[in-house]
């Protein structure tokens, strides 16, 4: 093909993706309601980020979640809810604890993975016995949950192992193509993915940090949760190598930035907590935020701009410990891990 008409050709894609980004008025929520009871695609906010939303319980549909995203077929889906009373519906031998948690934090981004009630779909669970179930607080999610009126499965709407989408333009260049409608809800007010606590074995564990932090959940808990999967379940987002920018990206410690500074040839970007060290024109030198929550707000979004202006590398300052900074200290972690320096040759 010509370049010219390649050109073209990826410009009308772009364009009739665009035309699937709705705003979310009562009849666009209503129309993406009806396309999940149809069986197809739904891109929906959340606060943590955007969801690629399918009917869990339609095989089909959920089929065509895994298709989208490339992503394999042993790796669980959460389920999402209207409500808590729907749990009854997905999970059996529901603890105590996770109606306390449930009351406490839902809506809100805490996911429970629970004991999967018999006639929950294989595809969503990845296959294992139990489910991840949680109610979002995005007013959108929330009107689109009501109308559909079932759990609607939802992975974060990138593709496999990519940075996960808090603002409906990501949708568009991440699956814009495979989706049939994507709810505008403005960018996510909490821009990292949920925590996941698991709640079906002997004691609690922190399988992915989040905005809900250790100490919040063993206030509810009465105990600290443990941290890391147990073995058996599979959290893709737990694999070594996710959230991955394709631009090579490393973390620096504060007192290596200086060296960036240094005359050279490459172009590089750096995210740093502290003011740019240069005015050097091949040096894109990114300030971000002191404050951790608003840090995790913007992370994403920042680095898929990064990503996009083709740097030899992003340098990513190293930010302060703390358990404020756990969740993004772990996704700056599995950013860094580049696909083959992986131990398990998974890749994210
Ligand atoms: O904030 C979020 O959780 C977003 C929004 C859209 O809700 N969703 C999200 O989904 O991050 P996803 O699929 O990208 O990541 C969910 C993680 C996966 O890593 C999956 O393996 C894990 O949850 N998960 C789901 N069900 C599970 C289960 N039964 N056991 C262990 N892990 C589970
Ligand atoms: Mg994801």
């Amino acid at each position: 093909m010509h370049a010219s008409d390649q050109l073209l050709e990826d410009s009308l894609l772009l364009t009739s993706a665009s035309a699937k980004v709705l705003s979310p008025t009562d009849s666009a929520i209503q129309h993406a309601a009806a396309i999940l009871k149809a069986g197809g695609l739904v891109a929906l906010p959340t606060e943590t980020v955007y969801g690629l939303g399918a009917d869990a319980e339609s095989e089909t549909a959920v089929a065509a979640i895994f298709a989208a995203k490339g992503r394999p077929a042993d790796h669980p889906l959460i389920i999402h809810l209207a409500s808590a009373q729907l749990m009854t519906d997905y999970a059996r031998d529901i603890p105590a604890q996770a109606w306390r948690l449930a009351g406490r934090f839902w809506p809100g981004p805490l996911t429970l993975i629970l004991k999967r009630k018999p006639g929950v779909s294989h595809l969503v669970t990845g296959g294992q016995d139990t489910v991840g179930l949680r109610i979002p607080a995005h007013p959108v999610a929330q009107k689109l949950l009501k109308s559909f009126g079932r759990g609607i499965a939802a992975p974060s709407a990138n593709r496999f192992g990519r940075i996960s989408p808090t603002r409906a333009g990501h949708v568009v260049s991440e699956l814009g193509g495979q989706v049939d409608c994507i709810l505008d809800g403005g960018p996510c007010t909490v821009g990292l993915e949920s925590t996941i606590l698991d709640l079906s074995g002997s004691e609690p564990r922190v399988l992915r940090p989040g905005a809900i932090g250790a100490l919040a959940l063993a206030r509810e808990l009465g105990v600290e949760p443990g941290r890391g999967s147990s073995g058996a379940p599979r959290v893709s987002g737990s694999l070594p190598s996710h959230y991955a920018p394709s631009t090579p990206l490393r973390l620096v410690d504060s007192r290596d930035l200086i060296e960036l500074a240094m005359p050279g040839k490459e172009s590089l970007a750096v995210m740093a907590l502290q003011p740019a060290l240069t005015t050097r024109e091949q040096v894109h030198w990114l300030s971000m935020p002191a404050e951790a929550q608003e840090y995790a707000r913007q992370l994403f979004a920042r680095l898929r701009e990064l990503d996009e202006q083709g740097h030899a590398c992003i340098y990513v300052e190293r930010p302060p410990a703390g358990a404020e900074w756990d969740a993004v200290h772990d996704r700056l972690i599995r950013a860094a891990t580049r696909a083959g320096s992986e131990k398990t040759g998974e890749r994210g």
